[in-house]
């Protein structure tokens, strides 16, 4: 029995079954005992998983270079902001300002948009002396972005979503209800109308017996950060589709453990994602006038952004280095291979908002992008 399932209890005590999006956002964020909120490190090594940047300072080094040709698409202003939203263990954050090149420094402004207090507490200590980074709690508190790039590696697949399902010919929506035994069940109800509204307004139609998500929430952020930013580049890196569909859904838990497929195990322990969908952000960005770019296979934009160079001067560390630095240069090669292995963070893929400039070449699709 985890704290959270106390909260969720009393919730449903108080205002009856509450929808999938409600349950997922009092499991993920819940200021006492949700899973990012409770204060225990989440992503990285000491975390339930690795994501890219907590990898390697390889990620966050290659998307210095993206910012760079965006600053210089954008006609090199002099200040350009980089936003972060939702940056974990800062380890992003961290490598792109060990990495900016000197030019595009003196002209960055970072900001990190960070609700929860003990992970601002733990980027403030990583981020230490190496650069000029301001904290935000919300994207609406960035203002306006005149030229810069707003990045979410792994953010928008952690939006809640509400679940709906059809059966027996009608829609449902599948709530969270407390069972008479204190336990946690999934309770199917007429869905509410904004829901069904929204569904076909994205043309949302899943056939009997399947369940479909509404990500609500990431619509949301995606429209925030895109109406922020005047001139420059969206940038969202996610587990998504390009509209196939599952009849199961694509909703996932993680825990020590790996993987789950019950929905309701231990809440605010274990984490809860969906799968994003492109094609829906594609057109929330057209609606915020932005020019969608992607997806692409975050192994191929990192290619595209020299990861083979990097590869080769490990290589070469790896070979000419002596003691702890050549154990070092052979990990990092390691976590740079994770980083472009299709099965592995290589099937991550990336979609870029680009306002008012032309999509960059790294987003260009190559037909020798996976060649090695
Ligand atoms: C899977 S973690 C990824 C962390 C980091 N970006 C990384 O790649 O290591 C998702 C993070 O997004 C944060 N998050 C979710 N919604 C957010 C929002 N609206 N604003 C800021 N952070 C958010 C969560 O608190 C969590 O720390």
């Amino acid at each position: 029995v985890t704290p959270l399932l106390d909260v969720v209890r009393d919730s449903v005590r108080a205002e009856g079954p509450i929808t999938f999006a409600r349950y997922m956002e009092l499991a993920l964020y819940h200021p006492e005992h949700g899973y990012y909120a409770g204060g225990a490190p989440r992503t990285g090594w000491n975390g339930h998983f690795v994501t890219s940047p907590e990898l390697d300072p390889a990620f966050g080094a290659l998307w210095a270079r993206a910012a760079e040709t965006v600053w210089r698409a954008c006609g090199l202003p002099a200040r350009f902001e980089v936003v972060e939203v939702g940056p974990g263990e800062g380890g992003f954050a961290a490598a792109f300002l060990g990495a900016a090149p000197a030019p595009l420094r003196a002209a960055l402004a970072v900001t990190l948009v960070e609700p929860i207090p003990a992970l601002r507490a733990r980027q403030r200590r990583r981020l230490e002396g190496l650069g000029d980074v301001r904290w935000v709690r919300d994207l609406d508190a960035i203002g306006r972005v005149e030229h810069g790039c707003i990045f979410c590696n792994e953010v928008l697949d952690n939006q809640p979503v509400h679940l709906v399902e059809r059966a027996g010919g009608r829609l449902r929506e599948v709530m969270v209800d407390a069972a008479p035994d204190g336990s946690l069940r999934l309770a199917p109800r007429p869905p509410a109308a904004f829901v069904v509204e929204w569904m076909g307004r994205h043309r949302i139609h899943p056939p009997e017996g399947a369940r479909a998500e509404v990500p609500v929430a990431a619509e949301r952020l995606v429209g925030r950060a895109a109406r922020a930013l005047a001139r420059g580049a969206v940038v969202l890196v996610d587990y998504g589709t390009s509209g196939e569909r599952n009849a199961a859904g694509t909703l996932l838990t993680y825990g020590a453990g790996g993987p789950g497929a019950d929905l309701l195990a231990d809440p605010g322990a274990r984490d809860i994602t969906a799968h994003v969908d492109w094609r829906l952000v594609s057109g929330w960005l057209v609606d915020a006038g932005l020019r969608p770019a992607g997806p692409r296979p975050q192994r191929e934009v990192l290619k595209a952004l020299g990861a083979r160079d990097l590869e080769r001067a490990l290589a070469a560390e790896s070979h000419s280095a002596r003691g702890a630095r050549v154990v070092r240069a052979l990990s990092r090669r390691q976590a740079l291979a994770a980083l472009l292995d299709p099965a592995g963070l290589g099937g991550l893929d990336v979609v870029l908002g680009c306002a008012g400039i032309p999509p960059p070449a790294f987003m260009a699709d190559q037909r020798d992008g996976d060649r090695p």
